[in-house]
C-alpha cells in the first residue's frame, strides 16, 4: 500500500510536470515567433542562408536554455520581454553550436530535431553559414535596446555570452572533446570539458538575470552553483541518452560517442555512477536556491527535468 510519503511524492511529481508543461509550451510558442518574425526570407540571393537559418532555430529543441533564463528572471521580477529576447539570444548561440558540431568535420551527424542536420537538407557551405550567421545574430540582439534600456547592462550581457561561447567557453570545450578521441582524460579534465562545452552557455543563461537584475557579485553564488550542478548534471543525462536513449524521442542518432571514442562521464564512471552523480548534482543544485521562496520552484522543476528527460 503506498504510504503518505509516496503519495505526496507523487503529488509533487505531478505538480512539477505540470508545471514545466506550460512553462516549455509558453518559451516554444515565444521563440519560435520571434525566429519566424527575425528571419524573414529576403527576396535577394540570400534567400538560401535565410531559409536554412529558420530550418536550423525554428520548431525544434526543447528551448531549455530560453526557459532558464526566464526561469531566472522570475526570481527577480525582470521584464518578460527583455527575458525572452535575451533566451533568443542564447538560443541562437546553442543552434548555432549545433549545426557546427554536426558538420562532417565535427560529429558527423545527419538528424537534429528529428530533422535533417543542416548540411544535410541543404549543403556544408550553407551550415557553416548558417552557423555564423546565428552566433553573430545573437548579438545583434543582445546590444539592441529593445533587448535592454541600460547600456552597462547590454555591455555586460554581451561580455558574458561571448566568454560563455567562445575559447573560454563552448568552443573550448569542442576543442577538448575532441582532443578527448585520441587522449586519455582523468575525472577533473572530463569535468572541465563539459563544463566549457555545455555548462558554459547555461551559466550565461542564469548569469544573465543576475546582470539584469543588476545583482552585486556576493549575491550571485547560489545562483552560480545552481547552474554549475545543472550544467553537468545535464551533460551527463545527454550521454546516458546517447547509450539508452530512442533516436525517435531524441531527435538524433544514438550509440554515436561510443562508436566515434568519445570520453565522457558514462564511459568513465559506468552507467550507474554517471546515473547517481547526476542525480546527487540536481539535489545539490536545489540545494543552492534554499534562500529563494516558491519563485525559485520553476527553476527547482528544471533541475529534475534535466535528468528525468527523455529527449
Ligand atoms: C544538445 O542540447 C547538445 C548539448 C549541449 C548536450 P539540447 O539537448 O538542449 O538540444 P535541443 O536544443 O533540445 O535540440
Ligand atoms: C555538443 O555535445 C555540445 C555542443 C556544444 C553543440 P554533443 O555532441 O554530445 O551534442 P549532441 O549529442 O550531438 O546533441
Ligand atoms: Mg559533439
Ligand atoms: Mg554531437
Ligand atoms: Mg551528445
Amino acid at each position: 500500500m503506498p504510504t503518505n510519503m509516496d503519495i505526496t511524492r507523487a503529488q509533487d511529481r505531478a505538480d512539477r510536470e505540470a508545471l514545466l508543461r506550460v512553462a516549455f509550451s509558453e518559451i516554444s510558442s515565444d521563440v519560435d515567433r520571434a525566429f519566424d518574425m527575425l528571419l524573414a526570407v529576403p527576396d535577394d540571393p540570400r534567400r538560401r542562408l535565410f531559409e536554412a537559418m529558420r530550418h536550423a532555430a525554428i520548431g525544434g529543441g526543447k528551448r531549455m536554455r530560453p526557459l532558464l533564463v526566464k526561469a531566472a528572471g522570475a526570481l527577480f521580477s525582470l521584464d518578460k520581454v527583455q527575458l525572452v529576447r535575451v533566451g533568443l539570444a542564447v538560443e541562437c548561440v546553442h543552434v548555432y553550436s549545433l549545426v557546427h558540431d554536426d558538420l562532417p568535420a565535427m560529429d558527423d551527424d545527419d538528424m537534429r530535431r528529428g530533422k535533417p542536420t543542416v548540411h544535410k537538407a541543404f549543403d556544408e557551405a550553407s551550415a557553416i553559414l548558417v552557423g555564423d550567421s546565428l552566433h553573430d545574430f545573437a548579438f545583434e540582439i543582445l546590444t539592441s535596446e529593445d533587448t535592454h534600456p541600460d547600456p552597462f547592462v547590454r555591455i555586460n550581457l554581451v561580455h558574458a555570452l561571448a566568454k560563455a561561447s567562445g575559447a573560454s567557453g563552448m568552443a573550448g570545450g569542442q576543442m577538448m572533446d575532441i582532443v578527448a578521441e585520441n587522449e586519455a582524460f582523468d575525472l577533473a579534465a572530463i569535468t572541465r570539458l563539459q563544463q566549457l562545452k555545455t555548462g558554459a552557455l547555461i551559466g550565461f543563461c542564469v548569469e544573465a538575470a543576475a546582470i539584469m537584475a543588476h545583482l552585486p557579485p556576493e549575491a550571485r553564488t547560489g545562483l552560480h552553483g545552481y547552474a554549475h550542478d545543472i550544467g553537468l548534471a545535464f551533460q551527463i543525462a545527454d550521454d546516458l541518452l546517447d547509450i539508452e536513449g530512442d533516436a525517435a524521442l531524441t531527435g538524433k542518432a544514438v550509440g554515436k560517442d561510443a562508436a566515434a571514442g568519445k570520453q565522457t562521464f558514462v564511459s568513465l564512471l559506468g552507467l550507474e555512477r554517471a546515473r547517481e552523480q547526476a542525480q546527487m548534482l540536481v539535489e545539490q543544485a536545489k540545494a543552492h536556491l534554499h534562500h529563494f521562496d516558491a519563485r525559485a520552484d520553476l527553476l527547482r522543476a528544471i533541475a529534475d527535468y534535466v535528468i528525468e528527460r527523455d529527449h
